[in-house]
Protein backbone atom coordinates (compact mmCIF):
# COMPACT_ATOMS: atom_id res chain seq x y z
CA UNK A 1 0.00 0.00 0.00
CA UNK A 2 1.25 3.53 -0.67
CA UNK A 3 1.40 5.79 1.69
CA UNK A 4 0.80 9.63 0.37
CA UNK A 5 1.12 13.22 1.70
CA UNK A 6 -1.29 15.56 1.33
CA UNK A 7 -2.52 19.28 2.94
CA UNK A 8 -6.05 20.27 2.62
CA UNK A 9 -6.64 23.43 0.84
CA UNK A 10 -7.62 25.69 3.96
CA UNK A 11 -5.13 28.57 3.05
CA UNK A 12 -5.17 28.22 -0.56
CA UNK A 13 -5.23 31.05 -2.25
CA UNK A 14 -3.40 32.86 -5.66
CA UNK A 15 -1.93 35.16 -3.14
CA UNK A 16 1.40 36.49 -5.31
CA UNK A 17 3.22 35.53 -8.31
CA UNK A 18 6.06 33.02 -8.45
CA UNK A 19 5.28 30.84 -11.83
CA UNK A 20 3.59 32.24 -15.19
CA UNK A 21 0.25 30.33 -14.45
CA UNK A 22 -0.32 32.65 -11.02
CA UNK A 23 -2.28 35.96 -11.38
CA UNK A 24 -3.53 37.56 -8.89
CA UNK A 25 -6.55 38.65 -10.44
CA UNK A 26 -7.43 35.05 -11.33
CA UNK A 27 -7.98 34.09 -7.83
CA UNK A 28 -8.91 30.23 -7.23
CA UNK A 29 -12.98 29.47 -6.23
CA UNK A 30 -13.04 28.52 -2.71
CA UNK A 31 -15.69 25.81 -2.89
CA UNK A 32 -14.24 24.38 -6.30
CA UNK A 33 -11.12 24.35 -4.61
CA UNK A 34 -12.74 22.39 -2.04
CA UNK A 35 -14.43 19.97 -4.23
CA UNK A 36 -11.37 19.48 -6.36
CA UNK A 37 -9.35 18.61 -3.64
CA UNK A 38 -11.56 16.62 -2.25
CA UNK A 39 -11.96 14.50 -5.16
CA UNK A 40 -8.26 13.67 -5.93
CA UNK A 41 -8.23 12.48 -1.84
CA UNK A 42 -11.48 10.72 -2.91
CA UNK A 43 -9.95 9.06 -5.45
CA UNK A 44 -6.50 8.24 -4.28
CA UNK A 45 -8.39 6.15 -1.03
CA UNK A 46 -10.43 4.53 -3.55
CA UNK A 47 -7.23 3.35 -5.07
CA UNK A 48 -5.71 2.02 -1.89
CA UNK A 49 -3.41 4.44 -0.67
CA UNK A 50 -3.05 5.50 3.15
CA UNK A 51 -3.37 9.47 3.03
CA UNK A 52 -1.61 11.37 5.71
CA UNK A 53 -2.65 14.62 6.44
CA UNK A 54 0.35 17.53 7.27
CA UNK A 55 -1.94 20.61 8.79
CA UNK A 56 -2.25 23.68 6.37
CA UNK A 57 -0.89 26.73 8.09
CA UNK A 58 -2.10 30.22 7.90
CA UNK A 59 -0.28 32.56 4.95
CA UNK A 60 1.11 29.33 3.16
CA UNK A 61 -1.41 29.23 0.39
CA UNK A 62 0.96 27.08 -1.77
CA UNK A 63 1.83 24.51 0.76
CA UNK A 64 -1.08 22.54 -0.37
CA UNK A 65 1.49 21.77 -3.31
CA UNK A 66 3.42 18.63 -0.73
CA UNK A 67 5.14 17.51 -4.03
CA UNK A 68 7.64 20.25 -2.67
CA UNK A 69 8.16 19.67 1.02
CA UNK A 70 10.87 17.57 0.19
CA UNK A 71 12.15 14.00 -0.81
CA UNK A 72 11.66 11.20 1.33
CA UNK A 73 13.50 7.95 0.43
CA UNK A 74 12.95 4.77 2.93
CA UNK A 75 12.95 6.47 6.40
CA UNK A 76 14.80 9.56 5.44
CA UNK A 77 13.55 12.64 3.92
CA UNK A 78 15.41 15.68 2.68
CA UNK A 79 13.63 18.96 2.72
CA UNK A 80 13.13 21.70 -0.01
CA UNK A 81 15.36 25.27 0.50
CA UNK A 82 12.82 26.68 -1.62
CA UNK A 83 13.80 29.41 -4.23
CA UNK A 84 10.99 31.70 -3.28
CA UNK A 85 10.55 33.59 -0.65
CA UNK A 86 6.80 33.04 -0.49
CA UNK A 87 7.02 29.47 0.24
CA UNK A 88 9.90 29.14 2.41
CA UNK A 89 8.00 29.84 5.63
CA UNK A 90 6.61 25.92 4.37
CA UNK A 91 9.81 23.77 5.26
CA UNK A 92 9.75 24.11 8.97
CA UNK A 93 6.46 22.80 9.37
CA UNK A 94 7.23 20.16 6.83
CA UNK A 95 10.53 18.84 8.64
CA UNK A 96 8.82 19.42 11.62
CA UNK A 97 5.86 16.83 10.46
CA UNK A 98 8.08 14.34 9.44
CA UNK A 99 10.50 14.36 12.25
CA UNK A 100 7.23 14.19 14.70
CA UNK A 101 6.37 10.96 12.50
CA UNK A 102 10.18 9.52 13.09
CA UNK A 103 11.78 10.26 9.46
CA UNK A 104 15.26 10.73 9.84
CA UNK A 105 15.60 14.93 8.48
CA UNK A 106 18.92 15.34 6.11
CA UNK A 107 19.31 18.82 5.46
CA UNK A 108 20.28 19.99 2.71
CA UNK A 109 22.96 22.94 2.15
CA UNK A 110 20.81 26.26 2.78
CA UNK A 111 22.45 27.78 -0.62
CA UNK A 112 21.41 24.81 -2.54
CA UNK A 113 17.95 25.82 -3.77
CA UNK A 114 15.79 21.84 -4.10
CA UNK A 115 11.96 21.89 -4.22
CA UNK A 116 11.74 17.82 -3.67
CA UNK A 117 9.53 15.61 -5.42
CA UNK A 118 8.39 18.03 -7.68
CA UNK A 119 11.97 17.89 -9.27
CA UNK A 120 12.77 14.82 -8.55
CA UNK A 121 11.53 11.64 -9.73
CA UNK A 122 12.21 7.73 -9.34
CA UNK A 123 12.82 5.80 -13.44
CA UNK A 124 13.98 2.68 -12.47
CA UNK A 125 17.01 2.81 -10.72
CA UNK A 126 18.23 6.63 -11.18
CA UNK A 127 16.58 9.70 -9.89
CA UNK A 128 15.96 12.29 -12.62
CA UNK A 129 16.52 15.62 -10.94
CA UNK A 130 15.02 19.14 -13.03
CA UNK A 131 17.02 22.38 -12.32
CA UNK A 132 16.78 25.89 -13.42
CA UNK A 133 13.95 27.65 -12.40
CA UNK A 134 13.43 26.26 -8.72
CA UNK A 135 16.03 23.70 -8.07
CA UNK A 136 19.84 24.36 -8.35
CA UNK A 137 21.78 21.55 -10.20
CA UNK A 138 24.37 21.80 -7.42
CA UNK A 139 21.88 20.77 -5.39
CA UNK A 140 21.59 17.36 -7.06
CA UNK A 141 25.50 16.21 -6.49
CA UNK A 142 24.61 16.78 -2.18
CA UNK A 143 21.14 14.63 -3.19
CA UNK A 144 23.22 12.23 -4.57
CA UNK A 145 25.72 11.30 -2.09
CA UNK A 146 23.13 11.86 0.46
CA UNK A 147 20.97 9.04 -1.06
CA UNK A 148 23.83 6.81 -3.02
CA UNK A 149 21.97 6.61 -6.36
CA UNK A 150 22.35 7.91 -9.41
CA UNK A 151 21.18 10.89 -10.55
CA UNK A 152 20.48 12.54 -13.92
CA UNK A 153 20.41 16.49 -13.97
CA UNK A 154 17.99 18.02 -16.34
CA UNK A 155 17.99 21.58 -17.38
CA UNK A 156 14.01 22.67 -18.02
CA UNK A 157 13.92 25.59 -20.29
CA UNK A 158 10.29 26.47 -20.47
CA UNK A 159 8.93 28.73 -17.67
CA UNK A 160 5.74 27.14 -18.00
CA UNK A 161 7.18 23.72 -16.93
CA UNK A 162 9.25 25.09 -13.90
CA UNK A 163 9.20 21.95 -12.25
CA UNK A 164 10.04 18.49 -14.01
CA UNK A 165 7.25 16.68 -12.25
CA UNK A 166 5.20 19.12 -14.42
CA UNK A 167 7.06 17.63 -17.68
CA UNK A 168 7.42 14.06 -16.90
CA UNK A 169 6.56 11.37 -15.52
CA UNK A 170 8.17 7.70 -14.92
CA UNK A 171 6.01 4.94 -15.45
CA UNK A 172 6.43 1.60 -13.38
CA UNK A 173 7.11 0.03 -16.56
CA UNK A 174 9.80 1.82 -17.34
CA UNK A 175 8.34 4.20 -19.52
CA UNK A 176 7.76 7.52 -19.07
CA UNK A 177 5.14 10.52 -20.58
CA UNK A 178 6.66 13.60 -21.36
CA UNK A 179 6.45 16.80 -22.98
CA UNK A 180 9.63 17.11 -25.11
CA UNK A 181 9.94 20.83 -25.70
CA UNK A 182 10.32 21.20 -22.25
CA UNK A 183 13.74 20.38 -22.27
CA UNK A 184 16.87 21.26 -24.33
CA UNK A 185 18.35 19.14 -26.87
CA UNK A 186 21.17 17.55 -23.94
CA UNK A 187 18.21 17.17 -21.50
CA UNK A 188 16.81 15.36 -23.92
CA UNK A 189 18.88 13.25 -25.10
CA UNK A 190 19.94 12.43 -21.43
CA UNK A 191 16.28 11.00 -21.07
CA UNK A 192 16.29 9.30 -24.50
CA UNK A 193 19.47 7.74 -22.89
CA UNK A 194 17.91 6.28 -19.73
CA UNK A 195 14.21 5.59 -21.11
CA UNK A 196 13.73 3.79 -23.65
CA UNK A 197 10.08 3.93 -24.04
CA UNK A 198 8.79 7.34 -24.12
CA UNK A 199 5.66 8.51 -24.69
CA UNK A 200 5.15 11.92 -25.93
CA UNK A 201 2.59 14.59 -25.20
CA UNK A 202 1.88 17.70 -27.71
CA UNK A 203 1.13 21.01 -26.19
CA UNK A 204 -2.09 21.47 -26.58
CA UNK A 205 -2.42 18.67 -23.47
CA UNK A 206 0.71 19.31 -21.58
CA UNK A 207 -0.47 22.80 -20.85
CA UNK A 208 -3.61 20.89 -19.05
CA UNK A 209 -0.87 19.48 -16.80
CA UNK A 210 -1.46 15.96 -18.08
CA UNK A 211 2.13 14.84 -16.99
CA UNK A 212 1.47 15.80 -13.40
CA UNK A 213 -0.43 12.69 -12.60
CA UNK A 214 0.10 10.40 -9.70
CA UNK A 215 1.10 6.71 -10.65
CA UNK A 216 0.13 3.87 -8.58
CA UNK A 217 0.78 0.84 -9.79
CA UNK A 218 -1.58 0.38 -13.17
CA UNK A 219 -3.64 3.34 -11.70
CA UNK A 220 -2.57 6.69 -12.88
CA UNK A 221 -4.24 10.07 -11.62
CA UNK A 222 -3.99 13.16 -13.68
CA UNK A 223 -6.31 16.16 -14.43
CA UNK A 224 -8.78 16.10 -17.29
CA UNK A 225 -8.45 17.20 -20.54
CA UNK A 226 -5.47 15.13 -22.17
CA UNK A 227 -7.87 12.64 -24.38
CA UNK A 228 -4.76 11.47 -26.28
CA UNK A 229 -2.95 10.74 -23.72
CA UNK A 230 -5.02 8.98 -22.07
CA UNK A 231 -6.12 6.73 -24.70
CA UNK A 232 -2.61 6.10 -25.34
CA UNK A 233 -2.65 4.97 -21.64
CA UNK A 234 -5.52 2.64 -21.54
CA UNK A 235 -4.37 1.05 -24.68
CA UNK A 236 -1.11 0.04 -22.51
CA UNK A 237 -3.35 -0.99 -20.12
CA UNK A 238 -3.18 1.74 -17.46
CA UNK A 239 -6.41 2.94 -16.22
CA UNK A 240 -6.58 6.47 -16.39
CA UNK A 241 -8.86 8.53 -13.63
CA UNK A 242 -9.14 12.23 -14.85
CA UNK A 243 -9.78 14.76 -12.38
CA UNK A 244 -10.89 18.63 -12.48
CA UNK A 245 -8.41 20.26 -11.50
CA UNK A 246 -9.14 24.40 -12.85
CA UNK A 247 -8.44 25.75 -9.50
CA UNK A 248 -5.00 24.47 -9.02
CA UNK A 249 -3.97 25.13 -12.03
CA UNK A 250 -4.48 28.73 -11.36
CA UNK A 251 -1.38 28.53 -9.06
CA UNK A 252 0.70 26.17 -11.83
CA UNK A 253 -0.42 22.65 -10.08
CA UNK A 254 -2.63 19.39 -10.60
CA UNK A 255 -2.62 16.28 -9.11
CA UNK A 256 1.14 15.09 -8.74
CA UNK A 257 1.67 18.40 -6.97
CA UNK A 258 -0.72 18.27 -4.29
CA UNK A 259 1.07 14.89 -3.15
CA UNK A 260 4.07 13.43 -1.72
CA UNK A 261 5.11 9.85 -1.72
CA UNK A 262 5.95 8.24 1.97
CA UNK A 263 8.22 7.51 0.83
CA UNK A 264 9.03 7.55 -3.16
CA UNK A 265 11.18 5.00 -3.26
CA UNK A 266 12.40 2.27 -0.45
CA UNK A 267 15.75 2.53 1.39
CA UNK A 268 18.28 2.03 -2.02
N1 LIG B 1 2.42 27.85 -6.93
C1 LIG B 1 3.32 26.79 -6.66
C2 LIG B 1 4.74 27.24 -7.00
O1 LIG B 1 4.91 27.99 -7.91
C3 LIG B 1 2.95 25.57 -7.45
C4 LIG B 1 3.80 24.39 -7.15
C5 LIG B 1 3.53 23.21 -8.02
N2 LIG B 1 4.26 22.08 -7.58
C6 LIG B 1 4.85 21.17 -8.36
N3 LIG B 1 5.37 20.13 -7.80
N4 LIG B 1 4.94 21.31 -9.65
O2 LIG B 1 5.68 26.87 -6.35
Amino acid sequence: MRELLLCAPDYYGIEYEINPWMSRARGAETELVKSQWQGLHKTLVALGAKIDLVPPQPKLPDMVFTANAGLTVGRQFIPSNFRHQERAGEAPHFARWMESRGYEILWLPKELYFEGEGDALFGGDALFCGYKFRSDIQSHRAVADMLGCLVISIELVDPRFYHLDTCFCPLPDGSAVWFPAAFDEYGQRAIRGHVSDLIDVEEEEAKTFCCNAVVLGRDIVLPEGAPNLVRTLESRDYRCHQLPMSEFLKAGGACKCLTMFLPQREKL
